[in-house]
């Protein structure tokens, strides 16, 4: 799959050029030249909706109750928000006037007609696709039907809204590099770490941020709370897997739940809008790499002093939370947290008992949750919310106790720190 030739590459160089423009206008990136109308694009449109399903295009392009693709959704960031943009072919306030080369330019270097992109739009991860595959989605996106919408205005502080600022962010922070293929690597390893990396874009959930929301290289995959999200995301190493056979990683990426683990908050919507759409070529090609990611953190314990305890000092709690466990949770999730089966998944080792932050483990005893309904698990079993049954310190004892039992997780959950998780939003 080679990286484009001819005129299209002709096109990209020209804008390339003229990319220092975004630094001193709003809407330098591309000269009016640049543009206009093009015949219909090349690219293979039914592969471009596979791979739109497997990028996850649509619910970050759609508003709730909006036109499907037609952008709208707010990000919330540590510096305001931002909006995505209309991915359908309105030639005024969509992809219907835009090149290939302009689709590709945006997708791997973040900079469009509307200048230098934020990184709420991964592009750092899609700049690892093949062109191939940019074509094929542009193809895909080109056939959808026209819904006029012009993308919100963005609402951020200053010098967040000024878009030349990110130039600055961007010398600091980005550094695209092709992915080098170790010459043992074999093409299941190969595909899944493309998709992993690339379309999935799973560290950016999965990675541990650096200063200013950054992703820095040794914080890929290494886990941490969601920025905007009230959900810790685990790293995603061959440690933290090792209780999943490839096989069984695999299920859990198309299906949701497994007896070792089932998917809920962002990673049960990552499921249902995404991944149970993988080939199972492609899932077991996700998983063979997942596996072969080294541990991080070495043998350290890992360190939770980063996360919100809001209970200053570890406090003492008045409620046997070895006992409240037995009356309200071991029906479903067995007296020894060992789970059963599918229907109801283990606590022991789960990731919100092992996690450093205590987040997950909270907010699902207060919200409950559902894995996602898939092709394989057609008919999920849910958790019931607490947050009307046991007040703070109840729920307090009780994460304690199965993070101390079954996850060796020593630091006492308090009552003010359920209290302050219940009110992160998190969607
Ligand atoms: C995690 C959320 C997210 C995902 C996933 C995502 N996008 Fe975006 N995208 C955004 C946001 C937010 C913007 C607006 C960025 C800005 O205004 O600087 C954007 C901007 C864009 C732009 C620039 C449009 C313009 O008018 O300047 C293109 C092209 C684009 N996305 C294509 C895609 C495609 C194709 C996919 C799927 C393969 C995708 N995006 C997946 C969030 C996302
Ligand atoms: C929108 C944020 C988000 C994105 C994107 C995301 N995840 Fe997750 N993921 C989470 C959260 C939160 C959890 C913890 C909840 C859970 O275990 O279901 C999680 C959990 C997981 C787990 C369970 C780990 C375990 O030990 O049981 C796996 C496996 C996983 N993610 C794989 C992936 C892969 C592969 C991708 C990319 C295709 C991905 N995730 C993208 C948020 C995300
Ligand atoms: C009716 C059965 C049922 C009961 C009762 C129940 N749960 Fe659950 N629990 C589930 C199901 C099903 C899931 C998976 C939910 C999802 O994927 O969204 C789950 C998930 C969890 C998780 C996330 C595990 C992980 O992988 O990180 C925790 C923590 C949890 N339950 C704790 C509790 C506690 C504590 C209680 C008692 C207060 C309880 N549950 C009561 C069915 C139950």
């Amino acid at each position: 799959m080679g990286r484009g030739t001819g005129a299209a590459a002709g096109a990209a160089g020209r804008c390339c050029r003229r990319f220092p423009a975004a630094a001193t206008g709003r809407a330098g990136a591309l000269s009016r030249a640049g543009r206009g109308r093009h015949h219909a694009p090349a690219g293979d449109a039914s592969e471009g909706a596979y791979l739109a399903r497997i990028g996850n295009c649509l619910t970050c392009h759609t508003v709730r109750g909006g036109a499907p693709f037609a952008g709208g959704r707010p990000f919330r960031t540590a510096y305001g928000t931002i909006y995505s943009t209309n991915l359908t072919s309105d030639p005024q306030t969509g992809l219907g006037d835009w090149s290939a080369a302009e689709f590709r330019h945006a997708m791997r270097n973040g900079v469009s007609r509307h200048g230098v992109l934020y990184p709420a739009f991964p592009y750092a991860n899609f700049a690892h696709l093949t062109d191939t595959d940019i074509d094929a989605l542009f193809a895909y996106l080109r056939g959808l039907p026209p819904v006029q919408a012009p993308a919100p205005a963005n609402d951020l502080v200053w010098p967040a809204n000024w878009r030349p600022a990110l130039v600055g962010w961007r010398m600091l922070h980005y550094r695209p590099a092709p992915l080098a293929a170790p010459a043992d690597a074999s093409p299941a390893w190969l595909r899944g770490r493309y998709l992993v990396d690339g379309l999935g874009h799973c560290a950016m959930c999965h990675g541990t941020r650096g200063p200013r929301g950054s992703l820095p290289a040794d914080g890929y995959l290494a886990g941490g709370r969601i920025p905007g999200q009230g959900w810790y995301a685990p790293p995603l190493d061959s440690r933290q897997l090792a209780r999943y056979s490839v096989d069984q990683l695999a299920d859990y990426l198309r299906n949701g739940a497994t007896e070792h683990g089932a998917a809920y908050g962002s990673m049960a919507e990552v499921v249902y809008t995404s991944l149970r759409h993988l080939r199972p070529t492609d899932a077991q090609a996700m998983a063979t790499y997942l596996k072969s990611v080294p541990p991080h953190g070495g043998d350290e314990a890992p360190d939770a002093s980063r996360f919100l305890y809001a209970g200053a000092q570890p406090t003492s709690n008045p409620h046997n939370g070895g006992r409240l466990y037995q009356d309200h949770c071991a029906s479903c999730h067995g007296d020894t947290g060992e789970g059963r089966g599918r229907d109801y998944p283990p606590l022991r080792d789960a990731v919100s008992v092992t996690a450093p932050d205590p987040i997950n483990a909270v907010r699902m005893v207060l919200y409950g949750g559902m894995p996602p309904t898939t092709e394989g698990n057609p008919r999920p079993h849910s958790m019931p919310p607490y947050a009307g049954r046991l007040d703070n310190a109840e729920i307090a004892a009780i994460v304690t106790h199965i993070r101390s039992n079954w996850g060796e997780q020593s630091r006492p959950v308090s009552p003010a720190d359920v209290a302050a998780y219940y009110g992160i939003r998190g969607d």
